[in-house]
């Protein structure tokens, strides 16, 4: 038995969650139980609210700043759970990763120059190009017999090339395929990125749910030359869900790349980060690690248990345990519906809201995304549902 009960049903509702509380707002049928955005159920470490109770003793909450203990803590967390070893002042913050993203794609590249991503793909990464007035090239990733996915590498070089490729978004751990790219993958998309003068955003914000079997790469601790053209954003809010305190760590090495994404985000006027956020980023990478080794175990049994769970009850549905995120990202398309249709009877019938998944791109037709970050019971009412309309009958 582990300090913490992660099996515990947490009450979210009336809270402004946007995991339960947007989909009353957005008129979803009374009791639709939410699979859909990426963060989790679970009560944080405890000495986040430690410290962020401890602060407000003070009760005065001006314009702040983040000290030595704060860069002390994030450094310390690369070092020790991904080998990285980081400087101070390779930092700087932001909001969040989304923002850090459209901040580089501004300052990066020019408009109308051409960003690739690989689709399906967390669909943001498309939203930051397009409004910017960028070009998004998409070398779509490749699923395999036993429905791993794999990136191809030969469309992405000739796409690099025909198409002046300015800026490679790279999705590692892979949102929604849940692939955590190998050092071999890593390097040979890098060199590409390196031959042909490509900027590199690494977005690494699920590095740390990471499961047995694979490890997580550091795309910029693979070599002097990837650390030279790479962006990489990182951010405490996955790993502790603290995504409502708006707080992101962006770390680029190379100095002027670093200056060039700083220079855009002073364009903005945002400046001094949120005190909360970043009370709480040094609070969990502190003492965050043992709650961090439990929830992983849950997560993975979590993972496991439902591939289990399909196979028996629902073995129409597709599911391959993910490499990395707690994310599965479930192929239907065995019931040869429309991704319209799909989502539809979903929501309609089995009354879940998960992520269609044509959100992510074309690609991603007849397959859903289901967030299972969650606690058991709470997943096994939502496949209860769902085995009814899709189940053996
Ligand atoms: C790959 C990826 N990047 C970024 C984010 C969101 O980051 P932020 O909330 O810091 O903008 C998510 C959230 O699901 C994500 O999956």
């Amino acid at each position: 038995m582990g300090n913490y009960q992660f099996d515990a049903f947490v009450e979210r509702r009336n809270t402004d969650c946007i995991k339960f509380d947007l989909a009353a707002r957005r008129g979803l049928p009374e009791g639709t139980l939410s699979y859909w955005v990426a963060d989790m159920d679970f009560e944080t470490v405890p000495e986040i609210a430690e410290a962020i109770r401890d602060r407000t003793r003070h009760n005065i909450y001006g314009y702040s700043m983040t000290g030595d203990g704060y860069y002390d803590a994030v450094i310390g967390w690369m070092r020790k759970r991904h080998g990285w070893e980081t400087k101070k002042e390779w930092y700087f913050y932001t909001p969040g990763v989304v923002f850090a993203i459209g901040m580089a794609v501004r300052a990066l590249t020019e408009e109308g120059d051409s960003v690739l991503i690989q689709r399906p793909v967390y669909y943001p990464f498309g939203m930051m190009i397009e409004k910017n007035g960028r070009r998004i090239v998409n070398s779509p990733l490749i699923q395999a017999e036993d429905g791993r996915y794999h990136m191809d590498f030969e469309d992405f070089e000739r796409k690099v090339v025909s198409e002046h490729v300015k800026l490679f978004i790279l999705c590692n751990p892979h949102n929604p395929v849940g692939r955590v790219w190998t050092k071999e993958e890593l390097l040979r998309v890098g060199e590409i990125c390196v031959r042909h003068g490509v900027f590199v955003v690494s977005d690494e914000i699920h590095a740390d749910f990471v499961w047995s079997g694979h490890h997580h790469e550091v795309f910029a601790a693979l070599k002097p030359e990837f650390a030279d053209l790479t962006v990489t954003c990182t951010a405490p809010s996955k790993t502790f869900n603290l995504a409502g305190l708006q707080l992101s760590n962006i770390i680029a090495s190379n100095r002027e790349l670093r200056e060039r994404v700083k220079q855009e985000i002073d364009k903005t006027g945002y400046d001094e980060p949120n005190l909360f956020g970043s009370i709480a980023c040094e609070a969990a990478y502190r003492y965050g690690e043992t709650w961090l080794e439990e929830l992983r175990e849950y997560l993975e049994g979590n993972l496991t248990w439902f591939g289990e769970y399909l196979e028996e009850n629902i073995p129409r549905i597709w599911y391959r345990k993910p490499e990395g995120t707690y994310l599965a990202w479930l192929d239907f398309r065995e019931y040869g519906l429309t991704g319209e249709s799909l989502d539809q009877k979903i929501l309609n019938e089995a009354g879940l809201w998960l992520d269609g998944g044509t959100m992510f791109g074309e690609e991603g037709e007849g397959f859903q995304r289901f967030n299972l970050a969650a606690s058991r019971p709470y997943l096994e009412k939502g496949l209860k549902q769902l085995r009814k309309v899709f189940g053996r009958g």
